[in-house]
C-alpha cells in the first residue's frame, strides 16, 4: 500500500488536480472532505459531529478524520496505491497514515504541496459550484458548465458550497496557514515534498503532476 499526498490551502485545486490525475492512472483518490460531505449528505453520526466544524471552517478533531480514512484503507487492496486529497491536515494525522501504509509494507512516496496564491484562491473558491447529485466541480468563469447552474455531466443542479461564504473561507485559509508548516517540515525532513505552482491551468499542473508520479500514466 503506497500513497501519494496533494498537500493545498482550500481552493488550491487539489480536488481538481485529483480527478485528472485518477483519469490518467490507477491511483485510488481517497478525499476527507467529500467523505466528510457525504457522511453529513446521509445523516451519519460521524457526519453530525464534523458539521459544527465544516461549517465554522475549523479542522474536524483528528480522532473522527482517523477513524474514516482508517476504515476507508481496511476496505481496499493492500496493494493500492492511494492518492490523498485534504488529508493528512495535521502531524497526528500524517503519523497515522505512516503507521497503517507500514502495516501494509507501504509508505508516502510523494507530497505534492500546490502552491497558489491567496487573491486566486480566493477567486477560485468564491467562483466555485458544485454538482448536487454528481459531485463536479466548476468555476463559474474558470471552469464553467456548458449551461449555467447545471452539471454538463449528470444535467444536476450546481450549488455553493456552505464553507465557500467570505467569513468561512477567510478563517479556512488562516487554519491552512497554522496548520500547514508543521506538515510542510514533516515531509521535508522525508525528501517526499515536491512544490508546484498551482497558479497555472489545470491542464498544465495535471500533465506536470502525471510525469512526476512513480506510478506510470496508463496508455490513452
Ligand atoms: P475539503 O473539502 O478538503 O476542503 P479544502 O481543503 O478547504 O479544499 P477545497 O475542496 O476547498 O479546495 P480544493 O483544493 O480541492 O480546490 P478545487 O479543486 O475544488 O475540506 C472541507 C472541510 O472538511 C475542512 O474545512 C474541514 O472542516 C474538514 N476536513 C476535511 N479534511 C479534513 C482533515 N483531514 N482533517 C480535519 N478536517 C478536515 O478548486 C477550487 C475552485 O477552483 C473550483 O471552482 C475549481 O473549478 C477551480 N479551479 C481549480 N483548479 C483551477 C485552475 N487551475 N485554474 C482555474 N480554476 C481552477
Amino acid at each position: 500500500m503506497k500513497a501519494i499526498i496533494l498537500l493545498g490551502a482550500p481552493g488550491a485545486g487539489k480536488g481538481t488536480i485529483a480527478e485528472g490525475i485518477k483519469a490518467a492512472t490507477d491511483y485510488v483518490h481517497v478525499s476527507t472532505g467529500d467523505m466528510l460531505r457525504a457522511a453529513v449528505k446521509a445523516g451519519r453520526p460521524v457526519g453530525l459531529e464534523a458539521k459544527a466544524f465544516m461549517e465554522k471552517g475549523e479542522l474536524v478533531p483528528d480522532n473522527v478524520i482517523i477513524k474514516i480514512v482508517t476504515e476507508r484503507l481496511e476496505e481496499g487492496k493492500s496493494d493500492a496505491h492511494y492518492m490523498f486529497d485534504g488529508f493528512p491536515r495535521t502531524t497526528e494525522q500524517a503519523y497515522m497514515l505512516d503507521d497503517v501504509l507500514k502495516s501494509h509494507g507501504g509508505r508516502v512516496e510523494q507530497v505534492f504541496l500546490l502552491d497558489v496564491p491567496r487573491e486566486i484562491l480566493v477567486d477560485r473558491l468564491s467562483g466555485r459550484r458544485v454538482c448536487k447529485n454528481c459531485g463536479a466541480v466548476y468555476h463559474i468563469r474558470n471552469i464553467p458548465s456548458k449551461v449555467a447552474g447545471v452539471c454538463d455531466l449528470c444535467k444536476g443542479p450546481l450549488y455553493q458550497r456552505s464553507d465557500d461564504t467570505e467569513e468561512t473561507v477567510l478563517n479556512r485559509l488562516e487554519v491552512f496557514k497554522k496548520q500547514t508548516q508543521s506538515l510542510i517540515n514533516y515531509y521535508e525532513k522525508k525528501k517526499a515534498l515536491i512544490r508546484i505552482d498551482a497558479g497555472k491551468k489545470k491542464e498544465t499542473t495535471q500533465a506536470e503532476i502525471v510525469s512526476m508520479l512513480k506510478v506510470p500514466a496508463r496508455s490513452p
